[in-house]
This record gives structure tokens, sequence and C-alpha cells, in this order.
């Protein structure tokens, strides 16, 4: 917790006690952990438009909103995780209000317009799933933008890598993910 901006490591204490007093089992393995969702954050800095794909309980969504009051999250997740809202609950309406939660999975892509400064892939971790993620959401990415592909270094989660090395990105491990970034001349042509 103390990698962590102090705004967000209150959130995240509070959060944690909250999984343990409702018995939310999924939130306390599933949410991104406090080393690695430092990388994020310090990744995330200065960027105002962030899209997360894999929802879950919203933990990191949150935290990536508290960190900055200038930064809107948009967020994918096809499953409904009802315990979502006691978290959201645990923030002001201005943070709840910069971050939008989209009932659909992440290959569904964004909305039509939206310019994407970071995009965070946390959601099914299978490769085919991850390629056609990454395939619909390029062509937001603004130049400069980065891609993270959460648990890339992961044991059980073999599919991420793989997809990233199918994908045949430049970039490089931070903490447990992959990061890729977007370079000026790839938007156009989609290359
Ligand atoms: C590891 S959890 C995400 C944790 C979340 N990012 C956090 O740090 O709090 C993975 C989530 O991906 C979701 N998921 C599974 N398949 C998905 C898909 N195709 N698109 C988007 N989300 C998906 C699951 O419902 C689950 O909530």
């Amino acid at each position: 917790m103390r990698v962590l901006p102090p705004r967000v490591a209150l959130f995240q204490w509070r959060a944690l006690r909250r999984a343990s007093a409702i018995n939310d089992t999924f939130s306390l393995t599933s949410a991104t952990r406090p080393e690695d969702l430092s990388r994020l954050l310090k990744l995330a800095a200065k960027r105002r438009s962030v899209a997360e794909l894999g929802t879950a309980t919203g933990w990191t969504a949150i935290s990536l909103a508290l960190s900055d009051p200038g930064v809107q999250v948009i967020t994918y997740d096809p499953f409904p995780h009802p315990e979502r809202s006691a978290y959201l609950e645990l923030v002001s309406p201005d943070v709840r209000a910069r971050i939008t939660c989209i009932g659909a999975a992440g290959s569904s892509g964004p909305p039509v317009g939206l310019e994407v400064e970071l995009l965070y892939i946390d959601s099914s971790h299978a490769r085919d799933e991850t390629i056609a993620e990454f395939a619909a959401w390029r062509p937001a990415l603004v130049p400069g933008a980065v891609v993270v592909f959460d648990d890339y270094l992961h044991p059980d989660y073999p599919g991420v890598r793989a997809a990233v090395e199918a994908l045949a990105l430049d970039g490089h491990p931070v903490g447990t993910m992959y990061v890729h970034q977007v370079r000026s001349a790839t938007r156009a042509t989609g290359r």
C-alpha cells in the first residue's frame, strides 16, 4: 500500500476492509496488486483518457480515477459483478462521474470518436480474445498512447504472452505486465 498515492492507498485499504466484511473473495484475488497498480498509475500520469478492459469490481478503475482529477476512465466487462457498487460508493460522486462502466466484451471496441491515451487490458487473458481486443481498440489509440497487458509474466495466463508475441508488438515488461507504446506513424496505417 505504501507504494500507492495516499488517496489511492486509502481507497484500497477501505476496499479491502469492505471485501472482507462482505466476503468478496473474488475482489481479493482478482484486483490488480498494489505493486503493479503503482506502476500502472505512473504510466497513466498526465493521460486524460484511459480505457480498461476487465472492470471486475472496479478497484483499478476507481484507483485510476482517484489518482488524477483530470482523468476519464471507460471500462468494459461483459459479466455482472454486483459487488462493484459496494466499492463505487466508497468514493465521492465526482470520482464516480469520471468512470463509465460498459457491460460488454472488450473486443466490442470503443465508442465512436473516443481517443485513448492508455489502454489497460486485464480481461479474459485468452490469446485470441486479447488479440481481438487490441485490434478493436487500435484505431482509437493516439500517437504516444500506451497499451498495458496485465499478467504478461503470470505463469497461469500464457494466453497474454502468446497474444503479445502473435501481435509482434515492441515494448518491454514492467512488473508482471507488458507495455507497448504506439509510435506516431502507426495510427494512420494500423501497422
Ligand atoms: C482479473 S479481473 C479484472 C480486475 C480489474 N482490472 C481490477 O484490477 O480490479 C478480469 C475481469 O475480466 C472480465 N472479462 C472476462 N472476459 C472479458 C472480456 N472478453 N472482455 C472484458 N472483460 C472480460 C471478467 O469478468 C473479470 O471481471
